[in-house]
This record gives C-alpha cells, sequence and structure tokens, in this order.
C-alpha cells in the first residue's frame, strides 16, 4: 500500500497503455487474457488512484496524455456519421432529458438512488453520460466505472449495446466481466459484471480502491447479491469518500433504499411508454370468442383440440366451459393468500399458452410476441410444442427463440435484433426479460402470471424452488413490456381475482433461501459474526435460517466449532456455487472421480434431464429404472443417462435416444455446458490441471461405490435411514422423522434396500415430505465422506460407527478411518 516499488510498476503500465494508444489508434489490443483469471476478479483493471500519482509525476504526464486521447477519440466520434441514428434514438429515451440533472446529482452527493420504469436509460444510459463527462473533463484515465448486473446474460448485452452505441468494439472503452468470460482490454473505463463477480472482487480489495463510480443495477429485484453488497457499500462510504455509489431501480419505491443510506437524494426518471391493453384469463376468452365468431374458426386452437373425443363440440362452447372453470375458480379463491398458494402449485397450460400465441398470430398484426414462463421446464416443452404446430412450426414465418437465465452465453443477438417483417419473433422467457432484458420490438406479452421462487422453510430445514404467483410489481413490469414502440396488448393467462389477491412487492431473496453460499462469503470477506453482520441486512434474515446455514457449514466440515473457515471452507468460498455442489465437486477431482461428480453436480445445480410424459408415465419410469441398474440410485441413472446420451450423439442417434428413454436434449445439452463450466471452475482454482488429462482424474470413475461415496460427500447431511418395519422398510431423516420416497425416484415402493443409509438431493414438502432423488449407500461411505473431515467431538459418521460397529477390530478400524480423514484435510489444506 503506497510503495514506490508498486507506484513504479502502475506508472509503466500507463505509458505502455498510451504508447499502445499512440501507435495503433484504430485496433485497441483486446485483453482476453483477463477470461482465464477470472478468480483474479477486477483485479487486473489498470487503477491510479489520485493519491499515488501525487508522488509520482511521470505518471501525471502518462495520464494526462491518456486522457486527452480518450477525450479525442470521444470527439472525433462524435461527429461519424453512422453514429447519428444512434445518437438520436439515445436523445430521444426519457434519461436523455434528465442527463445534466444526473451527472449535477452525481457530482454532489457520494450515493444517489434513481428510478425509472424498465426501458427508460437507466442502464444502458447512466453509466454512459459518467464516461462521456469524465472523458470529456480529461479525467478519463482515472476514472473507472463499474456497474453490477444480476445476471450474466445482462452483463454482456448491454455492455455489447453501449459499445455499439460508442462506435466501438466490445471490450474497448466499455467492457463485461463475467464468470470464466472477460471482455475487456486496458482502456476499459465502463465495466459491466455481475453483481457476484464485484463481491468477489472485495476479497482481494475490500476498499475498492480502483473504483471511481459503482452502480447497482436492478436494485428492486431484491437479489440476495445486491442485498448483500449494500450492507457492504453502507460500511465502505466513510473509508472511501471519493466513491460514488449509484443504485438503479425499476420501481418507483427507492424511498427504502434512500432511508437504508441515510436519506440519501433520489431521483425518477419518468418514463413512457405506449398504452398496452390489459386482458385478464376471462377477457382473453370473450375476445377470442368474438374473432372466432366473426372470423374463420379457429382451426388449430389447442382448447378446441383438447377434448378430440368431443369433436362434434363448437370450440366456442368449449371457451366458455374454460370460463366456468374459472367461476370454479373464483369461488375457490375467496383472494386468501392459502387458496392463492394452492392454485399455484397447479401446472401452468401449456395448451393455454400455446392457443393464445396461436391467437395472436393469426387475429392480431405484426410484432414480437415474448412469453412469460416459469422455466427451463415449460420452455422446452412448449418449443416442443410450437415445433409441432401445424401454423407456429413453419420456421420460414416465425422466429421462436428460448431466453434463459442459465443459458450458455453464444449467440443472444438474434433475441434483439429485429426479423425481417414476413417474419414474426416468438421468445419463451422466463422472469429475466422481467426487467433487465429490453426487447424492443415486442408488442405482445403472453403473462402466465407465475415464476420460480426458492422459499426456505427454515424449521424443516426444507428449501424448495416452486412456481408461485408473482407480486403486482412484477406482472406491472411484465405488462409494460409490451409498450416499447407501439401500443400493445398483455394476455395475462389467469383471471383478475389472482391478481387482486397478488402481493404487492416479492420477498426479498434473502428471506427466502438458504443462507449457507451467503454465510461462507461473510467469511471470506472477513466481515465479522455472521449473524451480527446479516442483523445489518435492509430486511434481516430469521435468525433460525442464519443459525441453519451456521451449523450446515459445521456439519460439512467449512467452518470449525468458533466459526472460522476450514481448509475446506476456503476452497469452497472460491467457487461460485452452493457449497454442497463445490464439496462433491472438490473431492470427485481429490478422488479421481472427476466425471460423474460434474454430470451429477450439473444436474443438482440445473435440473435432472428426465421428463415426465402424463400420458406414458410407466414407461419413462421403466426407462429410469433400467438406467439405475441395480444401483439402487436415481443418481446413477442420471449419470448413465447423460453417458448415453454423449455416446448417441456421436453416433447421429442423440434425438432417437432422447424419444425413447424421455430425456429432454435441452437439459442434457445444458448440463454438457454446466459441466464445461464447472470444470473451468475447478482449474481455475487449481483442483484440476487441464494438461494432465482427462484420463488422470477419472480413475475411479466407472466405481459405483466411489460415485456413491463421492454422491455422501456432497449430499450430507441429506441423510435418511432405511429401517426394517416387517416386511417394509421405513425412512427417518434426523429433522423431520419419517419421510417418504418421492414416486418419480428409482427407489419408491422397493420393500427393502441393500444399504442401511439413502443420501438425496433435496426434501420436498407437499402432502407429505419426499426426499427426491436418492442413492443408497454404505455405513462406510458415510462414516469416510459424511460431515467434516476432521474428527471433531461432532463428527457424526464416526459417532455412529462407533456406536454401530461391536466387533473387535472397531477401534483399530476407528484409527485408521481417522487418520486418513485427517490426511484428507491436510491435503485440502496444501492445495
Ligand atoms: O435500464 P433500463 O431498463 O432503464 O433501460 P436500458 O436497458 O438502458 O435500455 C434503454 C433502451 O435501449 C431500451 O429501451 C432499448 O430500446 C435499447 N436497448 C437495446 O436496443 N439493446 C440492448 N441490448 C439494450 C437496450
Ligand atoms: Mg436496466
Amino acid at each position: 500500500h503506497g510503495s514506490t516499488q508498486k507506484e513504479i510498476r502502475m506508472s509503466t503500465e500507463t505509458e505502455q497503455r498510451v504508447q499502445n494508444l499512440l501507435s495503433d489508434s484504430n485496433s485497441v489490443p483486446m485483453d482476453d487474457s483477463s477470461a482465464s483469471s477470472g478468480k483474479h476478479g477486477l483485479q487486473s483493471l489498470p487503477s491510479v488512484s489520485a493519491a499515488n500519482s501525487a508522488h509520482v509525476p511521470i505518471a501525471d504526464i502518462a495520464k494526462e496524455k491518456f486522457s486527452a486521447e480518450l477525450k479525442d477519440k470521444q470527439d472525433r466520434m462524435k461527429t461519424s456519421d453512422k453514429l447519428k441514428a444512434m445518437k438520436s434514438f439515445r436523445e430521444k429515451l426519457p434519461a436523455y432529458k434528465l442527463k445534466s440533472e444526473f451527472l449535477k446529482a452525481v457530482a454532489n452527493n457520494q450515493v444517489l438512488v434513481v428510478s425509472g420504469e424498465t426501458g427508460c436509460g437507466k442502464t444502458t444510459q447512466l453509466p454512459q453520460f459518467i464516461l462521456e463527462e469524465e472523458i470529456a473533463c480529461l479525467r478519463g484515465a482515472d476514472c473507472n466505472i463499474v456497474c453490477t448486473q444480476p445476471r450474466r446474460i445482462s452483463a454482456i448485452s448491454v455492455s455489447a449495446r453501449i459499445s455499439s452505441e460508442r462506435g466501438e468494439q466490445l471490450g474497448e472503452t466499455v467492457g463485461y466481466q463475467i464468470r470464466l468470460e472477460a471482455k475487456r482490454s486496458e482502456h476499459t473505463r465502463l465495466l459491466f459484471c455481475t453483481t457476484g463477480i464485484l463481491l468477489r472482487q472485495l476479497v482481494q480489495d475490500p476498499c475498492l480502491t480502483g473504483v471511481s463510480h459503482l452502480l447497482v443495477d436492478e436494485i428492486h429485484e431484491r437479489g440476495m447479491n445486491e442485498d448483500f453488497l449494500i450492507i457492504i457499500l453502507r460500511d465502505l462510504l466513510p473509508r472511501r469518500p471519493d466513491l460514488r455509489l449509484i443504485l438503479m431501480s425499476a420501481t418507483i419505491n427507492a424511498d427504502m433504499f434512500s432511508k437504508y443510506f441515510g436519506d440519501a437524494p433520489t431521483m425518477h426518471i419518468p418514463g413512457f411508454t405506449f398504452p398496452v391493453e390489459e386482458l385478464f384469463l376471462e377477457d382473453v376468452l370473450e375476445k377470442s370468442r368474438l374473432s372466432i365468431n366473426s372470423k374463420d374458426m379457429f382451426p388449430g386452437n389447442a382448447l378446441g383440440r383438447r377434448k378430440q373425443t368431443d369433436s362434434k363440440k363448437d370450440p366456442l362452447v368449449e371457451l366458455f366451459e374454460e370460463v366456468e372453470i374459472d367461476a370454479h375458480y373464483k369461488n375457490y379463491c375467496t383472494s386468501t393468500r392459502q387458496s392463492l398458494e394452492e392454485w399455484s402449485a397447479e401446472k401452468i397450460d401449456l395448451d393455454l399458452v400455446e392457443a393464445t400465441i396461436e391467437y395472436v398470430c393469426r387475429h392480431e398484426g405484426g410484432g414480437a410476441i415474448l412469453v412469460f414462463l416459469t422455466g427451463w421446464d415449460e420452455i422446452s416443452k412448449l418449443l416442443d410444442k410450437i415445433k409441432a404446430n401445424t401454423l407456429l412450426g413453419n420456421s420460414s414465418k416465425f422466429l421462436v427463440l428460448p431466453l434463459h437465465g442459465s443459458m450458455p452465453t453464444v449467440n443472444q443477438r438474434e433475441i434483439f435484433d429485429r426479423p425481417p417483417s414476413s417474419v414474426r419473433k416468438i421468445v419463451l422467457a422466463t422472469n429475466i426479460a422481467e426487467s433487465s432484458i429490453t426487447i424492443d420490438d415486442v408488442v405482445y406479452v403472453v403473462d402466465c402470471g407465475k415464476a420460480k421462487e426458492t422459499s426456505y422453510d427454515a424449521l424443516n430445514k426444507l428449501a424448495c424452488l416452486l412456481p408461485s404467483w408473482i407480486s403486482k410489481a412484477s406482472a406491472h413490469q411484465r405488462r409494460g413490456r409490451a409498450g416499447r414502440v407501439q401500443p400493445g396488448v398483455c394476455y395475462r393467462l389467469y383471471p383478475k381475482i389472482i391478481y387482486d389477491a397478488m402481493p404487492q412487492y416479492q420477498l426479498p431473496e434473502i428471506l427466502r433461501t438458504p443462507l449457507q453460499e451467503l454465510c461462507l462469503q461473510i467469511k471470506s470477506l472477513q466481515l465479522g459474526t455472521i449473524a451480527a453482520f446479516l442483523a445489518k441486512a435492509l430486511q434481516p434474515p430469521e435468525p433460525l435460517s442464519v443459525h441453519n446455514a451456521v451449523e450446515l457449514l459445521k456439519t460439512i466440515g467449512a467452518l470449525n466449532e468458533t466459526e472460522e473457515l476450514t481448509p475446506l471452507g476456503r476452497h469452497l468460498c472460491t467457487l461460485p456455487l452452493e457449497p454442497n455442489i463445490g464439496k462433491m465437486l472438490l473431492m470427485g477431482s481429490i478422488f479421481q472421480c472427476l466425471d460423474p461428480a460434474l454430470t451429477i453436480a450439473a444436474a443438482l445445480a440445473h435440473r435432472d434431464p428426465f421428463v415426465l410424459p402424463l400420458n406414458r408415465k410407466e414407461d419413462a419410469d421403466a426407462a429410469k429404472r433400467s438406467f439405475a441398474g441395480d444401483s439402487c440410485s436415481d443418481h446413477i441413472a442420471l449419470l448413465k443417462a447423460f453417458d448415453g446420451w454423449k455416446n448417441a450423439k456421436r453416433s447421429g442417434r442423440e434425438k432417437a435416444y432422447c424419444w425413447e428413454n424421455f430425456l429432454s436434449p435441452l437439459t442434457l445439452q445444458m448440463m454438457e455446458d454446466m459441466r464445461k463450466q464447472f470444470l473451468d471452475l475447478l482449474s481455475d482454482i487449481g483442483f484440476v490441471d487441464k494438461s494432465k488429462g482427462a484420463k488422470a482424474y477419472n480413475i475411479y470413475s466407472d466405481d459405483l461405490e466411489m460415485v456413491s461415496a463421492i454422491l455422501c460427500a456432497g449430499l450430507y447431511p441429506n441423510v435418511v435411514q432405511c429401517k426394517r418395519r416387517g416386511k417394509r422398510t421405513a425412512f427417518y431423516t434426523k429433522e423431520v422423522g419419517k419421510v417418504d420416497i418421492h414416486p418419480a425416484s428409482v427407489n419408491a415402493g422397493v420393500n427393502s434396500l441393500p444399504l442401511p443409509y439413502l443420501v438425496y438431493s433435496e426434501k420436498v414438502k407437499t402432502a407429505n415430505i419426499y426426499v427426491r432423488d436418492s442413492t443408497n449407500i454404505s455405513d462406510y461411505a458415510l462414516l469416510l465422506f459424511g460431515g467434516s473431515l476432521i474428527p471433531s467431538k461432532t463428527g457424526e459418521g464416526i459417532e455412529m460407527l462407533e456406536g454401530y460397529l461391536h466387533f473387535s477390530a472397531a477401534k483399530s478400524v476407528l484409527d485408521l478411518i481417522k487418520k486418513l480423514r485427517n490426511e484428507l484435510d491436510k491435503l485440502l489444506g496444501r492445495k
């Protein structure tokens, strides 16, 4: 800190930069090497702090030159012809009118909260205003603007957009950095990164020394990372008086954030959107009825198709039957939250969604359709349906695109591009399209009213990711997406009564998710006691949830008794994954059983690829069972199914394979992509040395006992004890007592299992408490791999075995195992 050594190094860097600029001002060298050094976060960002430069006149001169270059380049750009259209587009955005007011507020306040309707130009314009201003005032070299995004995909699309608005290549003045992927160079002055990347950067640089302006975007979503970040920032601000913090929100409700930052000033950008007609389910049905009356008979209508046995029935009558069902729901939903939840457990009616899309295509004018669904499952099902649809399946007339947050970042352009007028774009999206991604040409929104939401039941230690009703705020957002370029229509596929009962805002993520990943981060950022830190949150989580998370981290051996990180914990911090999944990957690489660990971790982090066709459930179950063989394991079934897919792909029979085995090709592809990401992560933190080749890490990959043991390492403490009760087996967990095996599991309905324990991926609560995907494991696997590596007082596996082993060798076996575990722990410590 402040050492001359460092200063001199920086000044040479700066000079080099100037050299580069002077030698070739057109082609800017791209520094893609930062992509591979993802773990260093923003570290490679050239940062010359004002305090340092006072002692180093050489750097000053270099910086001045650099700033002048930046300004010159920017000025030249302004006059370029091809940017005129872009410029006038920008000037029409509502944010533009408040440009000088915004810049003044930023200059005069350390914290500013800006709200404005989605699409008004917050994300693309506000950081850009700062950038332009800094460059224009010859402060370009010193400015270092960082804007966080909750999702990878928006970091990329927004930085690409701004680059083209500036007539530059992505990665010049404006760049992005997401986990394992970056486009930035030494010239980058405005960086978009995921909130996770910034949090990681804080580990190395707790004061964000290099950053001059920080914009935290989409704070209205109340994501866990953003809520976490603002606690840290509030503590940091007094220590960084020169840092400017701008919080950006899509809803007017910015007061809460302002209060949190000691009544920071707020600014609202009044938006302009075209009026959007809003149709609830009853209106949709009425409207489609009218157009059926007047125009053609809605031939491909899925609603008409649904009851084909009744083919003589007028589709119109059937539509009314649907309305009848609504009336039933109206009585049923006496607008209590309880009944709302009951209905939200129902699946989205994809037939209705398909019919609505078809209706729009037949009867409404041109314009893209944006469909909001809850997740990948529905997106892929609907994609299949559309492919098979006589009208919509015509790929020369319809461009159907999925949009999902965990989609690989390839080829997103088509989502934003306008297709030729003969083609209608249909985007099937999750709530990612609600506020962080703006697709301009959307005229029709089809809103199913739901989103996948995690919820956490602290008492039963149950985490669920289930579709549930969105909030009124979200519904409003979704509707607004239809009015960007012309008046639009929003088709809500639920009755008004449901809307009326929706909560105003969604519960913040920090209050409805397990907190273990967050707790690890608190520890790695050395923010003190977990409970005390979290008590400072905007809306602090329940003490019981915090307690559970800390206990779990102790149980899996990431924290020790005094809440300090263990060697394992330190490694888990470096992986942006749930600690359990991270542990499975680490153990998989240590025990040379990597391939299975990657596949299972991908399925756990994403979803499993088995599809459940309603009418052929038995066949699907049988297919899954045949994959499992006699392993008594859903995870091994999954593994075999995945490996089979890879073989089938090689021999070009992927489609038939998936069809025959009830597998989703899209999910399998997604898993394949995630496996690659995980492998990169492991190599990034030094657990895998790619130069050694895959073989070195897969010596035991075919050994199913080893695979089960690795599963146990990852899934512990999700353990079920199997107890014989006469002819049947009963299943118990420590927290909730008796549980059932989920009917979709290969272990369901089995009278006896060969081994005494099961490990499972998750518990779900419906009528009963079910354990989903499970694997039968031996007590030895549990002993060796369950729980903490360190045989501590609470080393449960060991205690359990001590009670279990009665034979005389028990003592020496135990000693040996303790030794082994100690060795393993040391191994981790050395890494
Ligand atoms: O952040 P906010 O929702 O306020 O708006 P924005 O993301 O800055 O977008 C402003 C406008 O830029 C949008 O309405 C789009 O018209 C356009 N835009 C685009 O065309 N392509 C992108 N990738 C991002 C924005
Ligand atoms: Mg935005």
